[in-house]
């Protein structure tokens, strides 16, 4: 199941964060204050009552592109629709929110993450050399908010 997350699942998200990015997390407190804040958005994904993988959609005031900030699944819990789920889950609330399209940064490396982006209609738009700290390239992708994202449900039971 997946629902929209607020400041009491701190823990939840900084523990999914933790364990799923040794480099680039987000630190606590960035976290802490993002869900404090009314810009980014969370939803939680749990299976068998347990936090299995978060995402995060930053809207900024005025601009039709959306930002998906992270978006993460804990290694017992992939390979299972749960990051499909939660991505089909940003774009409904993306579209009900009015963008245009959702935009996302990842590791040139990372394959997994590529493929489901790709699966899921994000386009290559660019390349951005030492985008990371280690200086990793990042590939920039962008993917249109369609009338049928829009209409998808927020909580969508998995
Ligand atoms: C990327 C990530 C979110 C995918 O989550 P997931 O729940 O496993 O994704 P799904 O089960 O919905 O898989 C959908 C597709 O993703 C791709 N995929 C998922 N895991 C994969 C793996 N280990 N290797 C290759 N492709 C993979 C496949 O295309 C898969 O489709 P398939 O089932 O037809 O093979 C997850 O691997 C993760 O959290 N990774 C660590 C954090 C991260 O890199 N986040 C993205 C940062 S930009």
């Amino acid at each position: 199941m997946i629902r929209l997350a607020g400041r009491d699942d701190l823990d939840s998200i900084d523990v999914i964060e933790r364990e799923s990015f040794p480099l680039d997390r987000f630190a606590r407190r960035n976290l802490r204050r993002m869900l404090a804040g009314g810009r980014t958005r969370f939803w939680l994904a749990s299976r068998d009552g347990q936090a299995a993988g978060y995402a995060a959609l930053c809207f900024r005031k005025g601009a039709r592109i959306a930002r998906l900030y992270s978006l993460a699944v804990r290694d017992g819990f992939q390979g299972s629709g749960l990051g499909s789920a939660l991505i089909d889950t940003v774009l409904g609330a993306a579209g009900k929110a009015g963008c245009r399209a959702v935009r996302l940064e990842v590791r040139e490396s990372n394959l997994p993450a590529r493929k489901l982006y790709e699966r899921s209609g994000f386009r290559l738009l660019s390349r951005h050399c030492s985008y990371y700290e280690d200086g990793e390239t990042a590939l920039r992708y962008e993917r249109s908010v369609t009338a049928q994202d829009a209409y998808r449900q927020e909580t969508d039971p998995l």
